[in-house]
């Protein structure tokens, strides 16, 4: 099974993009494609097309355009939620010691990493940046 991670631009930009690899090949992902990305406002807006209404938006489709990003499409066991797991909660003040976003993220906005958060937005996301690889 397959899942989409984003390492957004504060990780790219802070050199975290390694640790952050080596931390998901030790939970067992397999890399099955990645692209460094750099994404236009239409392309933010359209990834995150379901937060359109929420008040973090606008701000959201700023930062993920402010620099490069690292798209991956990952494989493994029950790779939605445990990848879930392994990122720890949106806000990293609130995840879980040893989760990635506590390891490095800045903040709930700067927040260094993104899963897909179902097997439905999985294959969706997946996808948006590897047409190849979208199906399960
Ligand atoms: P991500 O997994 O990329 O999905 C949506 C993103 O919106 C989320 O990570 C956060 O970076 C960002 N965001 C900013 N503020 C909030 C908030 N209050 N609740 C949820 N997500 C937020």
């Amino acid at each position: 099974m397959r899942t989409l991670a984003i390492i957004k631009p504060d990780a790219v930009a802070a050199r975290q993009v390694g640790k952050i690899i080596a931390h998901l090949e030790a939970e067992g992902f397999h890399i099955v494609d990645a692209q460094m990305v750099r994404l236009t406002q239409d392309r933010a807006e359209a990834f995150y097309e379901v937060h359109r209404e929420r008040p973090f938006f606008r701000p959201l489709v700023t930062f993920m355009t402010s620099g490069p990003a690292l798209a991956l499409a990952l494989e493994r066991d029950n790779a939605v939620s445990h990848l879930r797991e392994v990122i720890g909660a949106t806000d990293p003040a609130q995840a879980k010691p040893g989760t990635i976003r506590r390891l490095y993220a800045q903040s709930k906005e700067r927040n260094a990493i993104h899963a897909s958060d179902s097997p439905e937005n999985a294959t969706r996301e997946v996808a948006f940046f590897f047409p190849l690889y979208g199906l399960p």
